[in-house]
């Protein structure tokens, strides 16, 4: 166990599950004191007995305001302050293959867990934070924030506004000694990212993993999917005092998807190009 966050005591929204989770096992391996924020009791109350004394879980939904609130104030009075917000909790939407046929049916939903809920988390901790010697804003984007391409629109958008939004507020909380950064994942090993349907049985969902797989892989320099750990690494950074010159950025945690061009069209180009010369011989 390291001491990187002792003294620190973190929020973390979406907490109960996959990058959320890691992060907030990495932060108490670290010394810090968590609260998980999640709407999920069941998986966040599970969560938090796993981690022991140094990890409170409160039921919220970052969508509403006073919900976020009372997860700021259950730090404050459980542990003392607020040092770190990881405003990670999202949903993906629906996967729609074409914008012109969708129905928009999951777009405020997506927004207003994705923008809104990190606008009022951003919000609520740096109230606190500044008066209280500053802090660290963690959001969790996503690659799909930088690239354009097909399908789950609202998502995008949603993330493409939040980092704005956190480069914005760097600015504005920089005053107060609160920075504020993005954490940029690309594909992570977590119940978001396995393509299954709801109702799916295991067999098909394990079919559609297997198929999903290689053609994820085909769009990242290191072929392979992240892992959680990996993000909360990237967390772990910036919410200790090794990144207090650190503020309105993003770090990608994606085996280089965001590099630029992994299918490598030049060498495509130039492979076509030889075969054409080939054939004029
Ligand atoms: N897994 C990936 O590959 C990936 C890639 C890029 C970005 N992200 C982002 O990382 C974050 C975490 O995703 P994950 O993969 O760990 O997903 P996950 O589904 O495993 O966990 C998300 C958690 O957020 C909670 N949540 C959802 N809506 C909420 C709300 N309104 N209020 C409070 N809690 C809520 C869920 O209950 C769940 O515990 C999300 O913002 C997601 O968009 C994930």
């Amino acid at each position: 166990m390291g001491r990187e966050l002792a003294k620190k005591i973190a929020i973390i929204t979406g907490g109960a599950s996959g990058l959320g989770r890691a992060t907030a096992e990495v932060f108490v391996q670290e010394g810090a004191k968590v609260v998980i924020a999640d709407l999920n009791a069941e998986k966040g109350e599970e969560t938090a007995r796993a981690l022991g004394d140094d990890c409170r879980f409160i039921r919220t939904d970052v969508m509403q305001a006073d919900q976020v609130q009372a997860a700021v104030d259950l730090a404050v009075s459980a542990f003392g302050g607020l040092n770190v917000m990881m405003n990670n909790a999202g949903i993906g939407g629906k996967f729609h293959d074409r914008f012109i046929n969708d129905d928009l049916s999951d777009y405020r939903a997506v927004l207003d867990s994705n923008l809104l809920g990190v606008m009022l988390g951003s919000q609520r901790a740096a109230r606190y934070m500044k008066d209280h010697g500053g802090g660290s804003i963690i959001s969790t984007t996503s690659t799909a924030a930088q690239l354009a391409g097909f399908g789950v629109m609202a998502y995008r958008s949603a993330k493409a506004a939040v980092t704005l939004f956190s480069r914005s507020i760097a600015i504005d909380f920089a005053e107060y000694d609160i920075r504020v950064n993005c954490i940029a994942p690309g594909q992570i090993q977590t119940p978001m990212t396995t393509y299954a349907e709801p109702g799916m049985s295991p067999e098909v969902a394990a079919r559609v993993a297997k198929a999903t797989e290689p053609v994820m892989d085909s769009a990242r320099p290191l072929k392979r999917k992240g892992a959680p750990a990996d993000v909360a690494q990237a967390a772990l950074f910036l919410a200790s005092d090794r990144s207090q010159y650190t503020t309105g950025t993003t770090i990608p945690v994606d085996g280089g998807v965001l590099a630029g061009d992994p299918v490598n069209h030049m060498r495509n180009i130039l492979a076509a190009r030889a075969r054409a010369i080939a054939e004029e011989e």
